[in-house]
């Protein structure tokens, strides 16, 4: 898995490399073969500058010129098109040296009238710019200048598109700040981007979801004053950026804060990659995990931080293959993978690595949560070089995830088998065990295996320390632990020796 892991990293990344350069995925290029001019008549929302090479260069990102993928050399750039030119591809004429190529512009301020003051309503001018963007040939990039606040309101921005368009966000986004403000029927997301293939979503900028309202609300559940549900309908609040059914979207750079629920939400997509994100909120915000995923493959999230009062990560049913690394998760929850199988659904995920992490000052480290009565697997998942910093839970599977105080035990459970946990150090609050295996009495969890595992307890933490707890665990640790860990059994349980029929994958 190793070797494949890294395969499928250099894949995202190069996918990362392709977007940030501007030229885009397999559909645009193939727009580049049949097409060589682009549309650059008077449109209602046309480009204020025409999309040749001199504006685009002047309005390519400041990305776009480095992170060029094979940067044709200057005798055979492009032409007005600004099309690069296609390995094997008869060279074009070349009447300037793209380094940026060219890429129409479509300026939210300048083109599309957007007011920029952080109280004039820009949702329709934003909106325009993505349509424009979205129906034109060829690749197009959105840009949203630095120095100009746009408040917008709840928009879909809708796929597929004719090339790949590319969000340049230097400047701030807010949402309406008052949930009033929102429509009674659609308070559950705020910037959704569907079907939206190829999409890239960059820059410097700041997305704020003025949560603030939204977390005070009486219906939502906050820290320390135990729970019931804050899940009602009426307790609907939006995330604030969701991918839906899009393929291949990239999300760099940006800082995103204060969603009134999840920042992100990656949802029946495939080939996400999210790089160089800062994410947060304060710790008593509920339900504000920083990037969820669900019904995804292919995930690459890299050079993160997050700090927030909800799951840093979370992974939820439906997902495959994702890739975390160097990501810093502060005051929240940590990583998790689940909850899964609640109410008896199925639930799969598989082939999960986390890796160079560092979790401070939150309530679990590395997760794995599930509800009783469940099926479905979790497979295939490595936690390695994590590193805990004052963390009340550092590992902890728990398959008796409950939100009320009337969770049966029942027959049935999502299957846990294959975590492995290598090079976790750091210290815990030592509130609760360092580490913590509660697997179901109907499913034992299998294949657990530690390396490297050191945490002792912070030196704020309470005196007597608790020992790991397990129960119907089976693994085993390759090096001795601290604390040590005597509780795992050996080997497999006779009728799960050779259970790959669990597995969802
Ligand atoms: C696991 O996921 C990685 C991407 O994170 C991928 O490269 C690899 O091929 C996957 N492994 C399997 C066995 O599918
Ligand atoms: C993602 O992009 C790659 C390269 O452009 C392409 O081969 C692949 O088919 C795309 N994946 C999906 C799911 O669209
Ligand atoms: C993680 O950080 C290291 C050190 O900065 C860097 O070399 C590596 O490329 C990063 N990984 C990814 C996937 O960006
Ligand atoms: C469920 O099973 C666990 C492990 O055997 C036990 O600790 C717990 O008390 C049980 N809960 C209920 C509600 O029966
Ligand atoms: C145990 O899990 C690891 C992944 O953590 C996997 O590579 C290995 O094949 C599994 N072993 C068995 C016997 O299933
Ligand atoms: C494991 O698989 C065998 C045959 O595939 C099946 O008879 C057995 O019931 C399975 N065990 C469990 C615990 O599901």
């Amino acid at each position: 898995m190793e070797v494949a892991a890294r395969t499928a990293i250099a894949l995202l990344l190069a996918l990362a490399v392709a977007s940030g350069c501007l030229c885009g995925g397999a559909q645009g290029r193939h727009h580049r073969h049949t097409k060589h001019t682009r549309h650059n008549s008077a449109h209602a929302h046309a480009p204020s500058q025409a999309p040749g090479p001199s504006s685009s260069r002047r309005h390519a990102p400041p990305h776009a010129r480095g992170a060029s993928p094979p940067a044709p050399p200057p005798s055979s750039s492009s032409g007005a098109g600004g099309d690069y030119p296609t390995p094997g591809a008869a060279p074009e004429p070349a009447p300037e040296p793209a380094a940026g190529s060219a890429v129409a512009v479509y300026d939210v301020v300048k083109d599309f009238g957007a007011v920029g003051d952080g109280v004039a309503d820009d949702t329709d001018a934003i909106k325009t710019a993505w349509d424009t963007a979205c129906s034109e040939d060829g690749d197009g990039v959105v840009l949203a200048a630095a120095g100009y606040t746009f408040l917008v309101h709840t928009t879909v921005f809708t796929g597929p598109c004719q090339g790949s368009v590319t969000i340049q966000l230097d400047g701030t986004i807010v949402a309406p700040s008052d949930p009033d403000k929102w429509p009674a029927n659609n308070k559950r997301n705020w910037l959704v981007f569907y079907n939206a293939h190829g999409t890239t979503l960059r820059g410097a900028g700041l997305i704020d979801g003025k949560g603030q309202k939204w977390w005070e609300l009486p219906c939502k559940v906050h820290k320390g004053q135990g729970g019931s549900s804050g899940h009602g309908a009426s307790c609907d609040s939006p995330v604030a950026l969701r991918f839906f059914t899009s393929n291949n979207v990239t999300v760099q750079g940006l800082k995103v804060q204060n969603s009134p629920e999840f920042h992100f939400r990656f949802d029946s997509c495939r080939g996400v990659l999210v790089s160089g994100l800062s994410i947060s909120s304060p710790q008593q915000s509920p339900n504000t995990d920083g990037i969820h995923i669900e019904n995804t493959q292919d995930v690459l999230i890299a050079n993160a931080a997050v700090s927030n009062g909800d799951d840093c990560v979370s992974i939820g049913a439906g997902t495959l293959n994702v890739h975390i690394e160097n990501v810093t998760c502060g005051l929240g929850h940590g990583i998790s993978i689940g909850s899964l199988g609640k109410q008896g659904t199925r639930a799969c995920v598989a082939n999960v690595t986390v890796r160079n992490a560092v979790i401070r000052h939150s309530d679990n480290g590395v997760r794995i949560k599930t509800w009783q009565g469940g099926s479905g697997s979790v497979s295939s998942v490595s936690f390695e070089n994590v590193r805990m910093d004052a963390v009340r839970n550092p590992i902890i599977i728990d398959q008796y995830y409950c939100l009320s105080r009337s969770c049966e035990n029942a027959t049935t459970a999502v299957f846990v088998s294959g975590i492995s946990y290598a090079g976790i150090r750091g210290t815990y609050d030592a509130r609760s065990p360092p580490i913590h295996f509660g697997c179901s009495d109907a499913v034992p969890c299998t294949n657990i295996t530690l390396a490297d595992v050191e945490l002792l307890p912070a030196a704020s933490s309470g005196q007597s320390v608790d020992d790991p707890f397990c129960w119907n665990v089976y693994g085993n640790a390759a090096t001795p632990t601290v604390p040590p860990v005597a509780c795992l059994m050996d080997g497999v349980p006779g009728n799960y020796a050779d259970n790959s029929s669990l597995k969802c994958y």
